[in-house]
């Protein structure tokens, strides 16, 4: 293992009936709210009128951000930036998926900066605070709930790039797996391939001697794989619901990242696909993970053999490392195409014309992948395998 400290300052606040904890919770910050959320979905399932109850009854004053866009935008953000400012607000509240928490993470450490907040992503400069924020979680996926990183679209520049800080973890998170029964049959599948990809993005990792690590996310697929196919069926059961939603914090918390160099290439060409294309995050990474694990596997086929054995349950005997590398990387792309995941570029009617564009914005920096280091030239071989 490599040396690392752990310190996830985020409150988990898990469970039926949890949103009436906003009321103890908030106050501990300050009640001058900016409230962020989506497109409306929090206003048709009716959620919207019993947080804005909650916010009245404890004597809030509430500023509204609504409308965040999936795969947010930097503009939306300077958007929410100049609220706090001009209404001197002092906490947010982001209800939604994960890209309304990493918006409202944006906007919490912009409004503490005097710059450009894209500045952030660029490393050009570092997060010193934030305006503290709390999270009613309406979707699993991200993991955004209870880590400190949030992925932003500089739709202009046709980029998509992460900061994170330990001054952008939510201070709590709610965590009702009763607000995720309205999430649509797409975007569920969509969230259990993103979790699975975060997983995956820490199991392949350069270090050794980790087998806790990769046990709990061996256990995550597995928890993840077992209930997956049941809760498709099933949008309104809350026990598949709340096993996807844990699994989903717990995937991208830090917890299985402890002590090992992570990879995360596939999640940069996802998010180079999303810039360029808009396209929802877990269906990109349906779509690659599978031809990533094919380029990796040619030079290190042991890990996804491990995959295979341990998760996916294959029989090795007989078989080439190569030739069982690929039998899990089979059963991984029957798996995803079995809860309707999509397969290829061409689902969202992508093909070769901007390749190298989506290539390039890839790489954030000469090479990317922490498991085996990828070249420009390499992902350009993955994205066209993938098209
Ligand atoms: O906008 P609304 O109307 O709320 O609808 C959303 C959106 O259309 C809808 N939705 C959310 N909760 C719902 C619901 N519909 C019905 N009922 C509910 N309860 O679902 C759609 C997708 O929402 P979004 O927040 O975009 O999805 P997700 O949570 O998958 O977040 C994706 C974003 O997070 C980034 C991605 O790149 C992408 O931009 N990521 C953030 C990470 C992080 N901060 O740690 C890590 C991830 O790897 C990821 O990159
Ligand atoms: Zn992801």
């Amino acid at each position: 293992m490599e040396n690392f400290q752990y310190h996830n300052p985020t409150k988990l606040i898990f469970g039926r009936g949890q949103l009436e904890a906003l009321k103890t919770e908030i106050p501990q910050y300050g009640k001058r709210v900016l409230l962020v959320y989506g497109g409306g979905s929090i206003k048709r399932s009716g959620l919207y009128d019993k947080v804005m109850a909650v916010l009245h009854e404890m004597g809030a004053e509430v500023v509204e951000l609504a409308g965040v866009e999936p795969n947010p935008r930097l503009t939306t953000v300077n958007k929410g930036i100049s609220l706090i400012k001009q209404h001197h607000l002092n906490f947010i509240l982001a209800v939604g998926g994960g890209s309304v928490i990493d918006c409202s993470k944006a906007i919490a450490a912009g409004a503490h900066y005097e710059g450009d907040m894209w500045d952030f992503v660029l490393k050009k400069a570092v997060p010193q605070s934030a305006v503290p924020i709390g999270t009613v979680l309406t979707l699993a996926a991200t993991g955004s709930e209870m880590n400190g990183g949030a992925v932003i679209t500089n739709w202009d520049e046709k980029d998509k790039r992460s900061f994170g800080s330990i001054h952008t973890y939510p201070k709590f998170s709610i965590l009702d797996p009763e607000l995720t029964f309205t999430v649509p049959l797409d975007q569920t599948v969509y969230g259990i391939v993103d979790i699975m990809s975060h997983v995956f993005e820490q199991y392949f990792h350069a270090s050794s001697n980790a087998p806790l690590q990769e046990q709990i996310g061996e256990s995550i697929l597995r928890s993840v794989m077992e209930t997956a196919p049941k809760l498709i069926e099933d949008l309104e059961n809350y026990e598949y619901r709340e096993v996807i939603l844990l699994n989903g914090t717990f995937a991208l918390n830090g917890t299985l990242s402890m002590g090992v160099k992570t990879d995360w290439a596939t999640h940069m060409i996802e998010h180079a696909v999303s810039a360029v294309h808009d396209i929802p995050h877990g269906g990109g990474l349906a779509i690659l993970f599978p031809h990533w694990m094919r380029f990796v596997s040619q030079q290190k086929p042991e890990k996804v053999a491990q995959l295979g054995e341990r998760v996916f349950k294959l029989d090795p005997v007989g078989k080439t490392a190569e030739e069982f590398a690929e039998e899990t990387i089979q059963a991984l792309r029957s798996f995803w195409n079995s809860i309707g995941a999509p397969a290829r570029l061409d689902y969202y009617g992508i093909d070769d014309k901007e390749l190298e564009l989506m290539a390039g914005r890839a790489m954030v920096r000469d090479t990317i992948g922490g498991y085996v280091p990828l070249t420009k030239e390499d992902v350009s071989t993955i994205l066209r395998n993938a098209l």
